[in-house]
């Protein structure tokens, strides 16, 4: 016989849900007005062009910032996360091709899709090349980025490895223009 008393939501139930729900828009608040800070003004939001100040991003996590409209993806790679990416027979891969604009026509080693040669920078459009949803990070069979909405697999240097998506995801114009400060565009 069941008890629907306990199946009743209790108080201690909504505390915790209404406690969840305020830590994720905690959180969520957290993240964007960061990102408002790197783009302070509509007016810098227009240019083309936009430095990103990534002293904060710890190895092993990364910052989303919106560019020309797009979510941006930058990571600070793990060694693991980079180990795993270079030990990746390119022959291998669905997509051979590097799709980094600043480094165009070169095959998708990870070398050709980091921002420095040692690969602990990853900058990418963070919108997967199937029906452009956003990836979630350290997802997936690859512990790269998984997309949800039909099950692409990208590895840890954003490149499709299962699923339907047909390209890597793309690496835009960037570059270091300070110690730790980035340049899309
Ligand atoms: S939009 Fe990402 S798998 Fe379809």
């Amino acid at each position: 016989m069941s008890d629907t008393k306990t199946k009743e939501p209790s108080r201690r139930d909504f505390i915790y849900v209404a406690t969840a729900a305020a830590g994720a828009v905690t959180t969520a608040a957290a993240v964007w007005p960061l990102i408002d800070q790197m783009n302070p003004s509509a007016d810098v939001q227009a240019l083309s062009s936009i430095e990103v100040d990534v002293a904060d991003v710890e190895p092993g996590s990364q910052i989303t910032v919106k560019w020309l409209g797009k979510p941006v993806f930058i990571r600070r790679r793990t060694q693991d996360e980079i180990d795993e990416a270079r030990s990746v027979d390119i022959a291998s891969l669905p997509d051979p091709l590097s799709f980094n604009e600043n480094k165009p026509d070169t095959d998708a080693s990870d070398v050709n899709r980091t921002l420095d040669e040692d690969g602990e920078w990853l900058v990418m459009v963070g919108v997967c090349t199937h029906l452009g949803c956003v990836p979630l990070a350290e997802a997936g069979d690859y512990n790269g980025w998984f997309c949800p909405c039909h099950g692409s697999h990208y590895d840890t240097a954003g490149r499709i490895r299962k699923g339907p998506a047909p390209k890597n995801l793309p690496v835009p114009t960037a570059k270091f223009v300070e110690d730790l400060i980035i340049k899309l565009g």
